[in-house]
Parts: structure tokens; C-alpha cells; sequence
């Protein structure tokens, strides 16, 4: 702990201001996905990995990209015709969503599945939407887990490209923290939802013998469904991560991702791991636990990057004022949230080398939630225990008002004046 704490001034490098390529991108007062184009890696890679994306996927469900056409396994084609009669003809009334890529839909298909239809931009000169696409449906369609989003199928038709996916009822992370849908979600739901992400993210970075890395995780792309659990979506920025069987530590990629989530290692030295993902997911929980997000221009200068504002509240001791106002400040969510911050920060340290995996964050997430909920059932039971007490002393004092009542009433029944 108070490793973590000397080591506040060490939290700076994650927000210089890096030139890259052509343009200079501000990780903190972009906020904006940033895109990085023609950039040559800094350094010398550690393996020889193959640059792009499909030639980097292995196993049954890879493609090359000449045989990109074929479907892949699993995925349903669709026509424009059937998907413009499920959304109503794209109606405004059905748009669920909006990001980078496109519009999203809200759709029925004949035979009834409630489907989101994600239709990219009609931009025929944007060729990063035709990767984006690309690469969301190879990614989709050969991951298979609850805290995922699925693949339905997809139409490449002319300058159409457009996603069918699971439709997730319940809107995204960022809204519900924001307020948007009035109620707020409690400290159990929150954690509930952040070892969600976790085990999302240790899937993938666990997959096969070469990690996927999401490379887009923030708020905007958690959604969630009725019961509040969390699906991660949005696999139009992953990629295939470096080969751990041949002791790769990493593969050198043009620079993605969102500003404010971005790991700074990354952007510096073109970079990426799996601990790329650890660094938004760190930022992620500093999001959940203060309702903040990851960047707020609106603010007073020392405040405008929450995690940096959040680490310095950790610093002076006074980690209780970082929990989000709209939650209770009970003993049991004060019980963990110094531990759910320091493992926010170590997630978010400035070097890969600090951070933890993804699968250690989800174990501590797991014994936090633990401790939490035994927090909170003895609050609860006290709770109860003392609005029993209360009713039973509202029951004695009503008896005796009515046993004084009829006594009255029999006194006075009895005098005959
Ligand atoms: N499967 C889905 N179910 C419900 N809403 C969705 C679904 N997919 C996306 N959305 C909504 O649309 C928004 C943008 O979708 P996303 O996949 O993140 O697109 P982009 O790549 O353009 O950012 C999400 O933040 C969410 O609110
Ligand atoms: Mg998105």
C-alpha cells in the first residue's frame, strides 16, 4: 500500500502528450477514439509477428484474406431487405445506439429474436470502418462466453456493412452511471458488473494460445441486461495478441483506442499486451466506484482526470471522498473501497510491468465483493432488526392508546350523569 502511494508522482508519464506520426494526440483532452495512421514502431519488436490482423488468427475458425468472403462458422447472412423490415426500415424510433462506426438499431427478425443491427457509416472512402467491420466479425464469431456479446450474422452488400448482434436490453455502463435511467446502481451491482468485464476480459486474454486483445474497453461498451449483468461488446478495435507459446511479450500495432482509457505505454512505444486491456479496465473501476468519467473538462483543473484526482483523494488518506455521491457512504462500502481503489491503481499503472492480469484483478475483485456482502448482510440485519424494534414499539404504544381509550370509554359508560 504505501508502495503504491510514494509512487503518486510516477502516475505523470501516463499523460504526456505524445507525437505520433503525423499528428499529435493528447490521451487526456481527446476525447475521442484516437486514431493513429502510418505510424512505424518505435521500437524493435521482441517477436517477429505478421502485421495484420487476419493472417495473425489461428485455429479452426481463422481466415485468410482471400477466403474472407466465406462466411464464418456460425454467423447468419441476412439481407438488407430482411433487415430493413426488422428495424422498420432503419426508423429513428428504433435507434438504440450511436458510436464511431455507425448507427444501432433496435430489430425483430421474422422468426422473433430480438436482435441490436449494427450499420456501419456509408462512408466509401473510410476504409477504417471496412476494418473495423471486418475485424468485429471475425472477433465475434469464433468467442463464445455469457459476459460477451454474440454474433447473429452480417450483410456486406455494395457500401452496406452492417452487424447483426444479441440485443442487450438494458442500455450501456455509462448511462446507467450518468443517471440516464434515474436508478442508481448499488455498490453489490457495480461489483457484480466490474467481475463481469473481468471475466470477460480473462477469456479473451486467455484464448487459445494467442490472447485476444479488446483494445476498447470503456463504458460506452459494457451493456447490460435486465438482471444487471454485463456483456462486453464492441470488437471492432481487437486483435490477435503476441504468441505466448514462442515467449512473445508483445506485438507492434498502429495506436487505438479511447482517449483517457489508452495505456500510456502503449501509446509511447507502440506496444501492445494484454495489459493494454488491464490499463482501460483500471480506469474502467475508477469509473465505477466514483460515477466519474475518465475525463471531465467541466471541472476544476486538478480534477479534470479523475483517476489522477482519485489517486491524489488516495494519497492524503481521504479515499472516502472518491466513492461516487450517489451511493451510501455504508460501513460495508467503505470496508472496501480503499482495496477496490488500490486495485484500480495497480491496474492502471503507468508501466505494463505493474500491472496485474487480468485473471489475478478478477480474483481480487471476487474476495472484495466477498467481504463486501458480509458487510452488508449484517447491516441489512441490523437494519431489520431495528425497523422490528421500532414497529413493536409503534404496536405497544397504538395498544396501550386503545387500552386507555376503552378504559375511558367503560369509565365513562359507567356514570350514569
Ligand atoms: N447488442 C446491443 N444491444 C443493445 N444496445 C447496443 C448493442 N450494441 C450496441 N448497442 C448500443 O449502441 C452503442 C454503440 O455501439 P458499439 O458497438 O459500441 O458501436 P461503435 O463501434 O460505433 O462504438 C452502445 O454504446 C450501446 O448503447
Ligand atoms: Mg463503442
Amino acid at each position: 500500500m504505501v508502495g503504491l502511494r510514494d509512487s503518486f508522482n510516477m502516475m505523470c508519464p501516463c499523460f504526456r502528450t505524445k507525437a505520433t506520426g503525423n499528428e499529435f494526440v493528447d490521451p487526456v483532452v481527446n476525447r475521442h477514439k484516437v486514431y493513429v495512421k502510418d505510424v512505424s514502431p518505435a521500437q524493435s519488436v521482441a517477436s517477429t509477428e505478421p502485421g495484420s490482423l487476419r493472417s495473425s488468427l489461428r485455429g479452426p475458425h481463422s481466415y485468410s484474406s482471400q477466403d474472407y468472403q466465406a462466411k464464418p462458422p456460425g454467423a447468419e447472412m441476412f439481407t438488407m431487405a430482411e433487415l430493413a423490415r426488422a428495424t422498420g426500415n432503419f426508423n429513428a424510433q428504433n435507434k438504440i445506439g450511436q458510436g464511431g462506426f455507425g448507427m444501432v438499431y433496435k430489430g425483430r427478425l421474422r422468426d422473433g429474436r430480438m436482435v441490436a443491427i449494427k450499420r456501419g457509416k456509408k462512408d466509401a472512402y473510410e476504409q477504417r470502418l471496412s476494418v473495423e467491420f471486418r475485424t468485429e466479425v471475425e472477433m465475434l464469431s469464433q468467442v463464445d462466453h455469457l459476459n460477451l456479446g454474440k454474433l447473429i450474422g452480417y450483410v456486406e452488400e455494395g457500401n452496406e456493412r452492417i452487424l447483426v448482434v444479441e440485443y442487450v436490453p438494458n442500455g450501456n455502463l455509462g448511462e446507467h452511471l450518468d443517471g440516464t435511467y434515474g436508478k442508481v446502481l448499488d455498490m453489490n451491482t457495480r461489483l457484480d458488473i466490474a467481475i463481469d468485464v473481468a471475466h470477460a476480459l480473462t477469456y479473451l486474454h486467455l484464448y487459445a494460445d494467442r490472447p485476444i486483445i479488446h483494445r476498447d474497453i470503456k463504458s460506452s461498451n459494457i451493456l447490460l441486461t435486465d438482471t444487471y449483468r454485463a456483456k462486453v461488446a464492441d470488437f471492432g478495435f481487437s486483435r490477435v495478441g503476441p504468441s505466448t507459446d514462442v515467449g512473445a511479450t508483445h506485438v507492434s500495432t498502429q495506436v487505438k483506442g479511447t482517449a483517457g482509457y489508452l495505456d500510456p505505454e502503449y501509446l509511447n512505444t507502440y506496444q501492445l499486451n494484454t495489459k493494454s486491456d488491464v490499463y482501460s479496465f483500471g480506469i474502467l473501476l475508477v469509473e465505477i466506484f466514483t460515477g466519474r468519467r475518465p475525463i471531465e473538462l467541466k471541472r476544476p483543473s486538478d480534477e479534470r482526470v479523475t483517476v489522477r484526482w482519485a489517486f491524489r483523494k488516495f494519497v492524503e488518506g481521504k479515499v472516502s471522498d472518491i466513492l461516487d455521491p450517489k451511493l451510501e457512504k455504508t460501513p460495508a462500502a467503505l470496508s472496501i473501497i480503499e482495496r477496490l481503489a488500490e486495485l484500480a491503481f495497480a491496474c492502471s499503472a503507468p508501466t505494463k510491468a505493474d500491472r496485474p492480469s487480468m485473471k489475478k484483478a478478477a480474483e481480487v475483485l471476487w474476495e472484495i465483493r466477498k467481504d463486501y456482502l458480509v458487510e452488508h448482510q449484517k447491516e441489512v440485519k441490523v437494519k431489520a432488526e431495528r425497523s422490528e424494534s421500532i414497529r413493536m414499539e409503534s404496536a405497544r404504544s397504538e395498544m396501550s392508546a386503545d387500552a386507555q381509550a376503552a378504559l375511558h370509554q367503560t369509565s365513562n359508560r359507567r356514570r350514569p350523569w
